[in-house]
Formats: structure tokens, sequence, C-alpha cells
């Protein structure tokens, strides 16, 4: 079903996000038949160009970015007539009168749904809500996306939290992680709670540990200043890697709205065993790529992309707990980084080795069954049981798995996350959105690893480009008596 007539004002709207991810994913709920007439999309930046300059410059974004058999000329020629551009220095208190200017003149309605989308430096956030709020630009039906970095720690989140809440009501912001609006990471919920044979093992009892692996082929290429003081932590475990972890390990809530989900995952957040700096110094491990060979090119160093030698992660391997009744005693291992030898987003629940071995006499081995759901790319599930091979002779152990792929399941495409998140930011829905407690929490769990990590003496360990980082991810499970289940 199409959605209200909104003006959708990008900030940061000639920039990289806007161009690669919001656009695309706008042009395709437009080919769907999910955007109205009245409609418009108003890009925000520094940029001197005109409308028709900036039609021009997302209408090469399109050809670069959506795949060919997904480009109907009508339709972006329709998605183009809906686009204006304003140029606006956000410092520059006097201009703002032309955007309230543009929202003004030839919207749908006087109280039609207004986003306001923030893809620029969570420095500027405060000060845009400010202006808007001054320029007489929120109204009611009014919304801001706040794009990741929520802040660099706890305090400048809370600081930011601060200023754009002094605007805008907490039902009215939308703090976008993508990766709740990948398919199949909302299956996950779909898998744990609209099936009943995983709840009952879903548990310390038959759990051994649970693995969450975000491994990405890329290096940092363009986005290395942004980059460079971030670091994987901030980049991915702070947001895409622990929401991971609470899907996973979240209790179910009694029905699914924006408040329950988000409850539940707060108190995964809550519950993860707090980092001391012992433990930071032996349950994490710091990674950064030298050259090497990936996906059978050379890749240069961490270094030599950014221009300088550098303190700053590109791989993080960590060990947490969950301190609850579910979960008391069950470690989840979790890494993530770029350069390694693919992308692929895996998480692994590796279940008990049957309690009593029955077939002693038997050949081949028993091994531990394992749910790995499959995240991206080629979502689906695999379970790893142990079956006998057929044959009249003694019984033979064999594994085997049962699989489910979605493309062949569904046959359809999966569409990009922001195309879903979009649409629920225009009908108003935040359930797919962090709370502002949530990323709080999140950020305290972080805190004690920035700090520790923030000492001098902190050197990331050196992993070639291809690889699975530095060996101290490996050792950090083998001590365990445990090893990282590559991705399949
Ligand atoms: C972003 C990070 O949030 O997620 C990037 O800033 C990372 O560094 C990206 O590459 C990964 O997203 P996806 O959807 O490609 O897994």
């Amino acid at each position: 079903t199409p959605v209200d007539p909104c003006d959708f004002t990008v900030f940061g709207g000639t920039g990289d996000l806007a161009l690669r991810k919001l656009l695309p994913a706008l042009y395709l709920r437009d080919r769907d038949g999910q955007l109205p007439e009245g409609f418009r999309v108003i890009g925000v930046s520094r940029a001197e160009v005109d409308d028709d300059g900036y039609r021009a410059l997302v209408a090469d974004a399109l050809r670069e970015h959506v795949a060919a058999a997904d480009l109907d000329a009508p339709v972006v020629e329709r998605l183009l007539a809906r686009l204006h551009h304003v140029t606006l220095d956000i410092e520059d208190v006097a201009a703002w009168h032309q955007l309230h200017d543009r929202l003004k003149d030839g919207a749908a309605s006087d109280d039609v749904t207004r986003v306001f989308y923030l893809a620029v430096a969570p420095g500027l956030f405060g000060t845009i809500c400010e202006h808007l709020d001054e320029a007489g630009l929120v109204t009611e039906r009014s919304r801001v996306v706040l794009e990741k970095p929520m802040g660099s720690d706890l305090a400048t989140a809370q600081q930011v939290n601060a200023a754009v809440g002094r605007v805008f009501d907490e039902s009215s912001i939308f703090r976008i992680d993508h990766y709740l609006g990948k398919e199949s990471v909302q299956n996950l919920l779909v898998t744990r709670f609209a099936n009943t044979f995983l709840e009952p093992l879903w548990n310390s009892r038959w759990v051994d540990h649970v693995q969450i692996t975000v491994s990405e082929s890329i290096g940092v290429g363009e986005r290395g200043s942004y980059y460079d003081r971030s670091g994987a932590l901030r980049d991915m475990v702070q947001n895409h890697l622990l929401q991971l972890l609470c899907l996973v390990a979240m209790e179910p809530p009694t029905y699914v709205d924006r408040e329950t989900v988000r409850d539940e995952k707060l108190k995964v957040l809550q519950a993860l065993r707090p980092m001391t700096p012992e433990l930071v110094d032996r349950d994490t491990v710091a990674g950064q790529y030298a050259a090497g060979l990936c996906e059978g090119r050379p890749a240069a160093s961490y270094a030599d992309e950014v221009g300088h030698t550098s303190g700053t992660e590109t791989f993080v391997a960590l060990k947490t707990e969950v301190q609850n009744w579910r979960w008391a005693g069950v470690p989840f291992y979790l890494r993530t980084g770029k350069r390694m030898p693919e992308r692929v987003s895996e998480i692994v629940v590796v279940f008990k080795e049957p309690p009593h071995a029955m077939f002693p006499h038997s050949e081949g081995p028993t091994e531990a069954n394992r749910l790995h759901i499959r995240v991206q790319p080629d979502e689906g599930m695999r379970l790893h049981m142990t079956a006998k091979e057929p044959g009249p002779g003694g019984i033979r152990l064999r594994p085997v798995s049962l699989d489910l792929s979605y493309a062949a399941a569904f046959g359809t495409r999966s569409p990009d996350a922001y195309e879903r998140l979009l649409m629920d930011v225009v009908r108003g829905n935040t359930t797919l959105f962090m709370r502002r407690d949530e990323v709080e929490a999140a950020w305290t769990w972080v805190a004690p690893i920035l700090e520790r990590w923030s000492q001098p003496s902190h050197r990331p360990r050196k992993y070639p480009a291809g690889t699975h980082g530095p060996v101290a991810a490996v050792t950090l499970l083998e001590r365990d008596g445990r090893s990282w289940q590559e991705t399949e």
C-alpha cells in the first residue's frame, strides 16, 4: 500500500549514503507503486546545484547503484521529477529561510508528513534540529532520522540524544541501524518465535556457545578519514553486532510492537557481562590489516590506505556472556573485520554434544549440531546433523545438513534494508529503529574496551589482508576448546 504524501528532506543530499543507498531505495519503492503523488525528495547540501543539476546527479547514481534489470525509464523520470535541491550551509542561519520556502511551496498539504534525514556528521545533528525548530519547520507530523555514528562514546551519544530530544519527541526519532532492516535479520525473530521446535533448545541447557561473524572483504577505501577516528568497535560492534546478539538472545515479547521488542533487546544489553580491564585484555582482540592478497588481488595495508601509521583497529574479536537465567555460562563469540577473505555475515548456534554416546562402535565422528543462520549473502539457514550413511554393514555416522535457501524457497529478490526502513519512517513505525536507552546501553557496554584500547601501550595486531584476522582471534576460542566455524 502507498504511504501518505511526504516531504522527504535529506541533509547530505549529495553525499555517498544518499546517492548510493537512499535514492536507489526510494526509486525501488516508487517502482513498486509505494510513493504517492505529492511525495517529494529535497536534497540539502552545500553543493551549488539547482534542481536540474541534482536530478542529473541522481540519475547517474541510479544507473550506477540500481541493477540494470530494475531500471525502468518512466519510473526513473517520475522519481527525478520529485527531486529538489536546496543549497545550504547549515551554520548560516540566514540561509535557512530557503529551505523553509521550499517546504512551504508546493507541499501536498499543510500538514504533510515531513521527514528530515540527517546523513551528515553527528556533530551537526543538534545544530540542524535547533535550526529546523527555529525556522518553524517541525510540525506534529515531522520525523527525524539519524544515521550512525550515534556519537563516538557514551558521553557524545548522550549529548546528541539530548540535543535532538529538545526538538523531537522520542516517538519521532528514528535512529537507523541498517542491519535491522535486513530481511534475514527480521527473519531471526520469526524463526525463533513463529516455530516451536527451536525455543525449548534455545538456552544454556542445550546450547554450547554462539558465534556471530560479520566479515567484509573490502578495505576502508575512500572512508579513511571517518574510519580512522572510528575503528571496527565503534563502526560495527557497538551497533550491528550487538543488535544481532540481542535478536539471538532476547526473550519472546508478548506481541510485536515498537516498545516490546526494544524493551527485550535492552534487557539483553543490560545483561551483558560488564567488561573490566582484565577481561578486555583476556577476552578481546583488536587487529589491523597489513598488505596481502584479498579475493585474488593484491591489497594494500590499512596504513597505506589511510596514508599514515595508525592505532585504529579494522578487526575485532571478543567473547562475552549474557548474564541471565536463559544464557548463564554460554559464551557469545563475536568477530568482524575488513579485508577478511569474503563478505559474509553468519550467526552460528552450536549445540551441546549428545549427553550419551550410543554408537561407540560406529565409524565416523559424532558432531555437535549446529544451526548456521546466513544473514548475507545467500540468506538462509543450515542445520548440521549426524546421519547414518546408507549401507548394509555396521553403523557409519556421517555429517549431513538440512538447507533452507530463501532465494530458492521464495523466488524473490530480498529488498535492500533501506527500502524497508525508509518506508517505516514515512509510516511512523519505530520498531526497527534504536531507542535512546538501547544506544546508550550499547555504548556503556563498549566503554571499558574503548578506554583500555585508548592506552598508548595498546596496539592492534597485524593480520595479512585476505585472512581471518590475527592468530589471537583463533586462540580466543581454542583456549576454550572451541574453534570458529568457517562460514559456508
Ligand atoms: C556500515 C559500516 O554501517 O556497515 C561500514 O559503517 C560497513 O564500515 C557496512 O562496511 C556494512 O554493511 P553491509 O550492509 O554491507 O553489511
